[in-house]
């Protein structure tokens, strides 16, 4: 048994050197909710202007007038935050370092005026492929310097990036190309990973066939693979770049203008496209990247996501460089060419802050501790997760075999939606409690309702719905072109706050800890996937004539997926249509969304007006038939006793 109820407090070094002890967060803490407008005031002078703000803050949660600004009337651009104020005091400080797939090919060292230069050009190759302020661009890119690249010369020149991670199929990829309308997607030949090549180019060929505006293709040489390029419309970066200047003045952008659209799963329907706009975006990725990981002059950090999700926009990209950071982008995966990779990667660049999912944490556990002793991890300063709940077991084992003890851990909550952290420790403030995201940032009210009445818990333990009281500068400000769905997602069901999602705890310190999703919502690897959609890409399938897809508690995944599939009339349920159908999701979805497990049923449990009953397949995944509850208002009670008898997941 492990004991959780040990805390951690910080070291007494770790408080005198920190930038926040337990005395300066709680000051700090007290002065952002006490009066938001001056803190965040004061906190927007981090980033440079152009014209300076004079209103911090005009924000709304009346339903249905849902309207969110910060810093309304300043102007500035990301990119020459993130790189020309850097210029002159940290020009030849390194950046970014590029640690590629294979540890046998060379690592790259980028300093600021290189990155100054590449986005420069990046971004002139932008507009000669006639890319304007305003116009999105798609990225579908391998983890190289040219992703990074490719978003700050986005917002150099205003236009609006939205990532589709590397991993997604064609289908998705062109499904966000047509949502959003883009001018060009910017893509690799191949991208490595793990040993293996994925055919980038081959599957933007593939999603091409369904966009239907005219768009064009940038195509980045990373393997030097043979590809097809269409003429007019597909250009090699290294060919257009031939012939463009160093010289690319960024543009004057308001704070609220787009910075990027990044697509994310929700309970209903198909993904949403999440907008983050610029001034406050950024305060809040720069300020939670300095003060969650504690980061200081001269650090390397790591953070190991892959740019197609938040954590690698906020926590890669922009927090880490507008904080003049150097910051560490991998190439791989934990466990090529060994569960040491992560490992022999800290040794070997100095890593001081070390930010993971708990995912990996758990897959790298059940390695054994022996692919961890060889690497000398004196430099790790921090440890950070994210991305789902981290068991007390993984925690520990972190804080242990990696951390050796020194090295506080930061369990960081927050969403897509949310731009960064919002309830974490400080390395320096916070006494950690293996298995708890803690308590919330400067700024963040967070507030436990009951699920069913709405109504606050005003106790300090509680247990329900995890809303958040008030706005803050790095929360999305809409759904792009739907600000409907926005309103009605996050701010009607419990009227005057944001909703999270998520069911959340607070134990009698006033410490959180979150429980998991209330919605339909599941979350693979620390991977978002909406039910809804596994069971569209599942119905497509012509031998499908019904499917339910729930989570169930996965050892390393922390959740599977669980699917049960009614088929055709006259259609056989074997392994080989099992096969198919996992096959047929991965291609509609991506590898991602495969089922873990799919159960045959012949009938779902539906109540008598035909809405089918979650709670019992859900029940069934987890192998806990015993507590099904009431069953008598379903339509066929009978139903439930063959998915019991045929249930897949065993214990
Ligand atoms: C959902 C958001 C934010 C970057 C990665 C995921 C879950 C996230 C934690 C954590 C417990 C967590 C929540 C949340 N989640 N971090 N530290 N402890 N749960 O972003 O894909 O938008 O998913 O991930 O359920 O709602 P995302």
């Amino acid at each position: 048994m492990t004991d959780t109820a040990k805390t951690y407090p910080p070291s007494a070094e770790m408080a005198a050197a920190a930038h926040a002890d337990k005395a300066t967060y709680d000051q700090m803490y007290a002065d952002s909710v006490k009066d938001p407008a001056a803190f965040w005031g004061e906190q927007g002078k981090r980033l440079q202007w152009m014209k300076p703000y004079s209103k911090v803050k005009n924000v709304t949660y009346e339903y249905p007038d849902v309207s969110i600004k910060w810093y309304e009337d300043g102007t500035l651009n990301v990119a020459a935050n993130c790189i020309d104020r850097h210029l002159e005091e940290r020009g030849d400080q390194t950046a970014i370092i590029w640690e590629p797939d294979s540890p046998e090919d060379e690592a790259k060292h980028i300093t600021y005026k290189q990155l100054h230069r590449s986005v420069c050009r990046f971004a002139n190759v932008l507009k000669e492929l006639g890319v304007e302020k305003g116009d999105r661009v798609v990225l579908y890119m391998p983890m190289i310097p040219e992703a990074a690249y490719a978003m700050l010369a986005c917002a150099r020149i205003g236009a609006i990036h939205s990532i589709v991670f590397a991993g997604f199929s064609p289908d998705a990829l062109a499904a966000r190309i047509n949502g959003s309308e883009a001018k060009v997607l910017i893509t690799a030949d191949e991208a490595p990973r793990g040993g293996r090549n994925t055919a980038l180019k081959v599957n933007a060929d593939k999603a091409f066939e369904t966009v239907e505006h005219k768009c064009k293709m940038l195509v980045v040489q990373r393997t030097g693979a043979d590809v097809a390029m269409e003429n007019e419309r597909d250009f090699w970066l290294h060919e257009v770049e031939g012939d463009v200047s160093d010289d690319c003045p960024p543009e004057e952008m308001n704070a609220e203008d787009p910075l990027f659209i990044l697509y994310t799963s929700g309970s209903t329907g198909m993904p949403k496209g999440v907008v983050h706009t610029s001034g406050g975006y950024l305060v809040y990725a720069a300020m939670t990247h300095q003060y969650t990981f504690d980061y200081h002059d001269g650090d390397v950090y790591w953070c190991t996501a892959d740019v197609g999700w938040v954590t690698g926009h906020s926590y890669i990209v922009y927090g880490p460089l507008a904080n003049g950071a150097t910051t560490l982008m991998f190439e791989g995966v934990p466990t090529y060419p060994d569960a040491g990779r992560f490992w022999a990667v800290c040794e070997k660049h100095k890593v001081n802050q070390f930010y993971t999912a708990p995912t990996a944490i758990r897959a790298l556990m059940g390695k054994g501790p022996e692919f961890v002793e060889p690497y000398d991890l004196s430099s790790l300063k921090v440890l950070g997760t994210v991305g789902e709940p981290i068991n007390p077991e993984a925690w520990n084992w972190y804080n242990d075999v990696v951390g050796k003890g020194r090295a506080p851990i930061v369990d960081t909550w927050w969403q897509t939606e949310t731009g960064g952290h919002l309830l974490t420790p400080l390395p320096g403030a916070t006494t950690t409690k293996p298995g708890s995201a803690t308590l919330p940032f400067f700024g963040i009210e967070p507030v436990i309702l009951e699920a069913e009445s709405g109504a606050e818990i005003s106790s300090t333990e509680a247990e329900g719905v995890l809303c958040i009281r008030d706005s803050w500068p790095g929360q999305m400000r809409t759904v792009w072109g739907d600000h409907k769905r926005f309103v009605s997602t996050y701010f009607e069901q419990y009227k005057g706050y944001y909703f999270t999602g998520d069911g959340c705890r607070r134990d009698a310190d006033g410490y959180y800890w979150i429980t998991g999703r209330v919605d339909d919502v599941i979350n693979v690897s620390g991977h978002r996937m909406g039910t809804a959609e596994v069971e569209s890409a599942l119905v497509a399938h012509p031998k499908v004539a019904e499917a339910a897809v729930v989570g169930y508690p996965h050892d390393i995944k922390g959740q599977g997926i669980y699917a049960y599939v009614t088929l055709m009339a006259g259609e056989a349920a074997d392994e080989d249509l099992r096969k198919e159908l996992e096959t047929w999701v991965r291609k509609e979805i991506g590898p991602i969304a495969k089922p873990d497990l799919i159960q045959f049923a012949p009938g779902l449990p539906k109540t008598r007006s035909g809405k089918i009953m979650r709670r019992i397949l859900r029940k069934v995944a987890e192998d806990d038939f015993g507590s099904l509850g009431d069953t008598s208002t379903l339509a066929e009670p009978e139903v439930v006793d063959d998915l019991i008898a045929n249930r897949m997941n065993r214990k």
